[in-house]
């Protein structure tokens, strides 16, 4: 086979049937969740201006810095420059204080799915458009708030049978005055220090000194070892906040390790900070994070209003399946092939495929020319659990064949007796039905 010369950019890639079982298995469980504790969908657009995230996520983060995909639309000088979206959480506060949300009732709980963009350096987890599913809580500041966020996540990342392989890591990085005298006493530290630590580093002490505690790097994280902590700036109230919230997660029965070092890459944060780390590679590829961010909608033009929030990357948490052995429901199996010949046979066929789908059997057939042996060697292939034969001599005889292509038998039957025998065959409750309702039931695949 010759090379296509065409291929998807690097850092990115097909979803393909076989991945999409699992991306609706996750959305389902999403979905399913996120009702039960009154969360609503918002779909912001995929590409924002990029005000919004250098204000919201901050000018000197690695992900506005390095990592944002320009739109490269801007015709006119006053034209806004775009990016296209490196996560949710600027642009639902940038709904929320668009629309006037902070007139509904407090908290507004909603949750978005959807493309995410960075233009970060490809390696294994770490892709340039990946999928997120996102959390947001807007309106209130209390620890049970922060609570029940998390027993949200817990939950669906134990409905999907992957809670066990991970670990909550949880921190409070205190209010923005903590940090700043944190980050004073840090540089001070660091005075004659800067020689040894690696140049990344280096320059993080000067743009973005809280990222050198989660910094990967050995000889930083030697030096940080008799370095001053952020624990010991955090006032009072942060602290009574971070116990409260540990109360409640006890009551809650959510297991977490206090994490002294995870600061989170994005300037928002503020008070609670969270990831979900495998147990066995740590921080690296962590599957899922958030935290409260009280500052965000007043950086955005709103009222000050705090929030909480917290994303998923689905296709670390499809990895995290995999290994876990966890098999997402195939939905997109073929119940029936119905295979033809003659033209007479063929307009039979379109009805009896017709019939059989609208009674949510999952039908093909009635496809070319072929010979009958040669259409039940696609039938084979198609993987159909069924085939139905209508050759010229059955269709003047009024009958048909029923192949049960799994025993590899068959037998002749009326043709009327076709439908009811397949239904039958199938059973009832396995069959693909749907119904518009104006209460949609949630076996209703939404995107
Ligand atoms: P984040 O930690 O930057 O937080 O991303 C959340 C999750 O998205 C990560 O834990 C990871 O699973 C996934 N992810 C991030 N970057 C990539 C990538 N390049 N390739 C694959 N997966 C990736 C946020 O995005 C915040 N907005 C979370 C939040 C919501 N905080 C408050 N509300």
């Amino acid at each position: 086979m010759s090379q296509p010369s065409f291929r998807t950019p690097k850092g990115t890639h097909d979803l393909l049937p076989e991945d999409q079982q699992y991306m609706t298995y996750i959305k389902k469980a999403v979905r399913h969740r996120a009702r039960q504790a009154g969360y609503k969908r918002i779909e912001t657009p995929i590409f924002e201006s990029k005000d919004i995230f250098e204000r919201g996520i901050g000018a000197h983060t690695d992900i506005v810095e390095k990592e944002l995909f320009m739109v490269s639309s801007k015709q006119k000088a006053e034209d806004p420059e775009y990016a296209l979206r490196p996560e949710f959480t600027a642009g639902i506060c940038r709904s929320f204080v668009e629309h006037g949300m902070q007139q509904l009732p407090l908290p507004v709980e909603l949750y978005a799915i959807g493309p995410c963009f960075r233009h970060d350096r490809p390696q294994k987890g770490r892709y340039r458009q990946f999928n997120q599913f996102d959390f947001e809580v807007i309106g209130l500041r209390d620890a049970s708030i922060d609570a029940q966020l998390i027993h949200v996540l817990s939950k669906i990342l134990s409905d999907l049978r992957i809670l066990d392989r991970l670990t909550l890591q949880l921190n409070n990085i205190g209010t923005a005055e903590n940090r700043s005298e944190y980050i004073a006493a840090l540089k001070d530290y660091f005075i004659g220090k800067e020689r040894n630590l690696p140049d990344i580093d280096r320059s993080r002490l000067e743009s973005n000194p809280l990222r050198l505690l989660d910094s990967k790097e050995e000889d930083t994280q030697i030096l940080l070892k008799s370095a001053p902590t952020l624990s010991q700036f955090l006032d009072e109230d942060s602290i009574a906040f971070h116990e409260t919230l540990k109360e409640y997660l006890d009551v809650l029965e959510i297991n977490y390790v206090e994490n002294p070092g995870l600061v989170r890459g994005l300037d928002y944060y503020t008070q609670t900070v969270f990831e979900y780390w495998d147990n066995e590679t740590g921080a690296q590829n962590a599957v899922g994070g958030g935290g409260r961010y009280d500052p965000l909608i007043e950086l955005l033009g709103g009222n000050p209003t705090p929030g909480i929030g917290f994303a998923c990357g689905m296709e670390r948490i499809v990895w995290q399946m995999k290994q876990a052995g966890v098999q997402a429901p195939n939905k997109d199996q073929i119940d029936v092939f119905v295979a033809q010949l003659g033209p007479d046979a063929k307009k039979m066929c379109l009805q009896l495929i017709s019939q059989l789908r609208d009674l949510g059997v999952h039908t093909l057939g009635a496809l070319g020319e072929a010979s009958l042996k040669s259409q039940m060697r696609l039938a084979d292939k198609f993987g159909a659990r069924y085939t139905l034969l209508l050759g010229q001599m059955e269709v003047k005889e009024g009958t048909i064949i029923l192949r049960d292509m799994v025993a590899g038998k068959q037998k002749q039957i009326k043709i009327e007796q076709a439908v009811p025998l397949i239904i039958k065959h199938l059973g009832a409750e396995n069959l693909d039905t749907y119904t518009l309702k104006d209460h949609m039931a949630d076996g209703v695949d939404e995107d």
